[in-house]
């Protein structure tokens, strides 16, 4: 369904189902007395982790990280700047990072080394969305919501320029980029909050 400014990819419904299924995986593999650490990437994924969080039924605790990557281009340059670091320990805990989308994966690789640093029991990362034919960079994901094409989303959290956020549904993005005959590009995202 095309809706003036996005075209409907994935409905509420879609997503609520997906959503409950992951939450279904994650407990399984987290076991009887799991308990896990859930580490936030802002600004993207906070209706994901709000959902996903109460899907789980398991005992956590949440914490988050603000990132901001930035470089020239089509692409994020895999510089990545902390705009708000995460406050508890890591060290020892089942860490679960929750991300919005995986793209090029440089920011969940860097993501992955820094909290790596804090030495955790365990790693692992939860992702709505993933692009892997943008993949510039190896990168484990062990649950994913939706595989998606090279396509430019917005909605439940994903924005452009800081819009779209609060739609229920996720959507393509139809602004045309002058010039390019595509649909908004990347740069821009990718040089401001994630
Ligand atoms: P990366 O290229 O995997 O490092 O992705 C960096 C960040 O770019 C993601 O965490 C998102 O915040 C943002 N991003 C990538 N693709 C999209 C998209 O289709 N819509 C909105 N944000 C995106």
């Amino acid at each position: 369904m095309v809706n003036g400014e996005t075209t409907v990819l994935l409905t509420a419904d879609e997503i609520r189902a997906r959503v409950v299924e992951l939450a279904s995986e994650i407990r399984h593999d987290a076991g009887a007395d799991g308990e896990l650490h859930l580490l936030s990437v802002l600004k993207g994924g906070f209706i994901f982790l709000a959902d996903l969080v109460r899907a789980l039924e398991l005992p956590v605790t949440v914490d988050f990280i603000a990132l901001e990557s930035y470089g020239g281009g089509m692409e994020s340059a895999g510089a990545v700047r902390v705009r708000h670091d995460f406050e508890m320990s890591v060290y020892g805990r089942d860490v679960l990072v929750v991300e919005d989308i995986v793209d090029t994966g440089r920011t969940l690789a860097w993501l992955h080394r820094h909290v790596g640093a804090g030495h955790p029991r365990s790693l692992r990362t939860v992702a709505l969305l993933d692009k892997p034919s943008r993949r510039a960079v190896r990168v484990n994901v062990e649950y994913v919501g939706f595989t998606i094409a090279d396509q430019f989303v917005v909605g439940y959290g994903l924005d452009h320029r800081e819009r779209f956020r609060n739609m229920p549904h996720i959507g393509e993005l139809n602004l045309p980029v002058a010039g390019s005959g595509k649909t908004a590009n990347r740069d821009e995202p990718a040089s401001g909050p994630a």
